[in-house]
């Protein structure tokens, strides 16, 4: 099969379309051949390197989580699923043609979506789940700031948020202004012209996936009692009396991921697809020189089958 493999730490040049061995089925898992992949930007973090003292790999390596596919083995005592069912699963190595996960990451596609808005919405949607609800502890009525609510990430987050009965203010650049609106934010600041600082007070929640002076900035806006989620880790533990902090770290749960496609089967949750790139190596590297620079809309989801 096809793979895109890296060899070495490095640029997007590392990222190199292989031809490698199919991999093997665990008894509990089951070989999806994949229609979409979603990139994320933790994959162009790995590629560089940058958490290889906690999670080092051996190469070659084939990067990639999200996957939206069609099940063509099973494992022994796999119970749950048959060749033939179409799903999204979080895998280990999802950049390639096949690939595996455990039966318990799979979940079924909602009718409703195709191969692409499913890849879409795996790590994302589970992160801002975990941000807002399990971190965030966010509950009807509340508010909540969405830092970058026009990535991935964010993008769920206000949808999820509002779904959940929140007032959802967000932040962006001014291309996304509009973009952030239509996602369901009741206000939506434009940093680069405004503060939000200035005009945000007492909310009981920060969603923070930016990082820096942003987050600093995110305590003057939080009530007593309020909390800092980051999905991007929290510099300063403890700077303000009273103010909760939790740095948040997604963990796959087909159970989770259940629950959420029951939401875009309703209609309730729509993906955001910015881009579809077809199979290819440059397009791989195209995607993540855009995830790099940290200003994309929505997901770049690569097609590797209609
Ligand atoms: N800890 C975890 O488990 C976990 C899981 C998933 C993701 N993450 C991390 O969370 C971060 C966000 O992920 P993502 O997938 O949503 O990224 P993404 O798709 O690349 O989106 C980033 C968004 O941030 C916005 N942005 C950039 N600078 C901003 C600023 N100063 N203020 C407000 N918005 C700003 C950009 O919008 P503009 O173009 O309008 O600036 C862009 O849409 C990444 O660093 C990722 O690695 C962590």
């Amino acid at each position: 099969m096809k793979a895109i493999v890296i060899e070495h730490y490095g640029g997007p040049e590392q990222l190199k379309l292989n031809e490698v061995s199919k991999p093997n089925v665990g008894e509990n898992e089951v070989l999806i051949e994949v229609y979409a992949i979603a990139t994320n930007p933790a994959e162009w973090k790995m590629r560089e390197g940058y958490f290889k003292d906690v999670m080092p790999f051996t190469f070659p390596h084939i990067l990639g989580y999200d996957v939206a596919g069609v099940i063509r083995e099973v494992g022994r005592n796999v119970s749950k699923w048959k060749i033939g069912d179409a799903v999204l699963a979080t895998a280990n190595g999802s950049y390639a043609e096949f690939t595996v996960a455990d039966e318990n990451q799979v979940v079924a596609k909602p009718e409703n979506i195709n191969f692409n808005e499913a890849a879409s919405i795996i790590s994302t949607s589970m992160t801002a789940w975990t941000a807002l609800f399990i971190d965030g502890k966010l509950t009807k009525d509340q508010k909540v700031l969405i830092h970058g609510g026009a990535g991935g990430v964010g993008s769920m987050a206000i949808q999820l948020a509002k779904h959940a009965g929140a007032y959802v203010a967000s932040t962006g650049s001014t291309s996304n202004v509009n973009f952030l609106k239509e996602l369901g934010a009741d206000v939506v600041v434009d940093y680069t012209n405004e503060d939000f600082t200035k005009v945000l007070h007492d909310y009981d929640l920060v969603v923070d996936l930016v990082g820096g002076e942003t987050q600093i900035r995110s305590y003057q806006v939080l009530k007593k009692g309020g909390t800092l989620s980051s999905a991007v880790g929290i510099i300063e533990e403890g700077k303000v009396e009273g103010i909760h902090t939790a740095s948040v770290w997604v963990q796959p749960s087909g159970e989770l991921l259940t629950k959420i496609t029951k939401l875009l089967e309703s209609g309730e949750l729509r993906a955001v697809v910015k881009e579809v790139l077809p199979f290819e190596e440059d397009k791989f590297q195209r995607a993540h020189e855009q995830l790099q620079t940290g200003h994309t809309r929505g997901k770049i989801v690569i097609q590797v089958k209609e």
